[in-house]
């Protein structure tokens, strides 16, 4: 099969197109990714030179540079994105334009070019926040903040693109990620790099809302599975079964850094922060998928792969990070 994944050069992304270039010998991937400051050719660098592998630096908002990159694929991963809510509070503009709009112009070009299937990457939180019981695919969609409105955007339109013109479209929504390659602007590797540093862990609020933590490496099996059995038109959710208060976690990070709890610094809460997500992930497990890490295993080996590797986030941490977190903290 010859994939384009767009957004490959980020955080997921690169881990997927990892995934699949080592589980399918046979398998071809194009990468088109703009190179946002969460794009970073580092973290491909491994298969950078694999006959297999190719990369195109290009907008998913651009209809020329997408029917370009299109030509001759048999399925598209959509995992370009915006992707964190704090920016989304502060920047909303770039969240509708790539997350809406982008999907839009892959719709039409999918529709235009007869692609067989787009796998389009989604969220849990565009269910908002859920106090009780867990989301199921036919849940409503009640997105509270810019980013994950913007995502709900996405995911509707893909779904009237295969109501109305039989699209071949299939969403995946899941949980929150963890693993390497995260950009250290996320909560886990936020804490680690953070907690390295000896510098304060800013705990949103009371710390108390819940997050259900997936290891990258799980999404992307769940991802390949869904990709080639999973059925046109339908949303699978991916959740990772393991619920935890943000201060648990935050406790957890800092035992396994070798770290005091007094580094954990409570700040004002975010506003519009979704108190809990949560996901009956029973449909995708009926495909065969089911996480193989267990939470506490993953998260120790993403400590160590952070701490063993400064020379990829540092850099990271300075320059356009530098500024984002002043004004994210400053204004807190
Ligand atoms: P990320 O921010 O690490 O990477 C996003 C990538 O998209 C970057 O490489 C960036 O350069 C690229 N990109 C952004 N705008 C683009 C554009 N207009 N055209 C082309 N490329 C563009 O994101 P991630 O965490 O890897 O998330 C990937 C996908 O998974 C997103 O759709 C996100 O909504 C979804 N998702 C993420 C999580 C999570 O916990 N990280 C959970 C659920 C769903
Ligand atoms: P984040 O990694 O931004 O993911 P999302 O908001 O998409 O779930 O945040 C995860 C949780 O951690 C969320 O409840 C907000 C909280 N958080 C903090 O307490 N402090 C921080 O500095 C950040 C970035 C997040």
């Amino acid at each position: 099969m010859k994939l384009l994944v767009t957004g490959g050069a980020g955080f997921i992304g690169s881990n997927f197109v990892r995934h699949v270039l080592a589980a399918h010998p046979e398998d071809s991937v194009v990468n088109l990714d703009k190179l946002t400051y969460a794009g970073n050719p580092a973290n491909l660098e491994d298969v950078a030179h694999d006959p297999r592998y190719r990369f195109v630096q290009g907008d998913i908002c651009d209809a020329t540079v997408v029917r370009d990159a299109l030509k001759g694929v048999d399925a598209v991963v959509n995992m370009a994105a915006c992707t964190h809510v704090d920016r989304s509070l502060m920047e909303p503009d770039e969240f509708l334009r790539t997350d809406v709009f982008g999907v839009f112009t892959l719709l039409e070009a999918v529709r235009e070019l007869k692609i067989p299937r787009l796998l389009h990457i989604s969220t849990d939180e565009v269910y908002g926040s859920v106090e009780r019981g867990s989301s199921r695919e036919s849940d409503p969609l009640r997105p509270s903040n810019p980013y994950s409105a913007s995502k709900a955007g996405g995911d509707l339109l893909a779904l009237a693109y295969w109501q109305t013109h039989k699209t071949p479209v299939v969403i995946t929504r899941s949980s929150n990620n963890f693993g390497p390659y995260q950009y250290p602007e996320k909560v886990i590797p936020l804490f680690i790099t953070n907690a390295v540093d000896d510098q304060p862990l800013p705990l949103y609020g009371d710390g108390k809302n819940v997050r259900d933590w997936l290891y990258v490496l799980d999404n992307c099996a769940a991802i390949d599975l869904v990709l080639r059995k999973g059925k046109e038109g339908e949303v699978y959710n991916i959740g990772g079964g393991h619920e935890v208060e943000n201060i648990v976690l935050t406790r957890q990070i800092l035992k396994l850094a070798g770290k005091p709890e007094t580094l954990i610094t409570p700040v004002k809460d975010r506003p519009g922060h979704d108190r809990r997500y949560s996901l009956d992930a029973k449909k995708v497990q009926q495909l065969g998928w089911a996480p193989r890490h267990k939470f506490g295993d993953a998260l120790a080996t993403t400590v160590a792969w952070y701490r063993a590797r400064e020379a990829w986030w540092r850099p990271l941490k300075s320059g356009e990070f530098r500024a984002y977190y002043a004004k994210q903290y400053g204004a807190r």
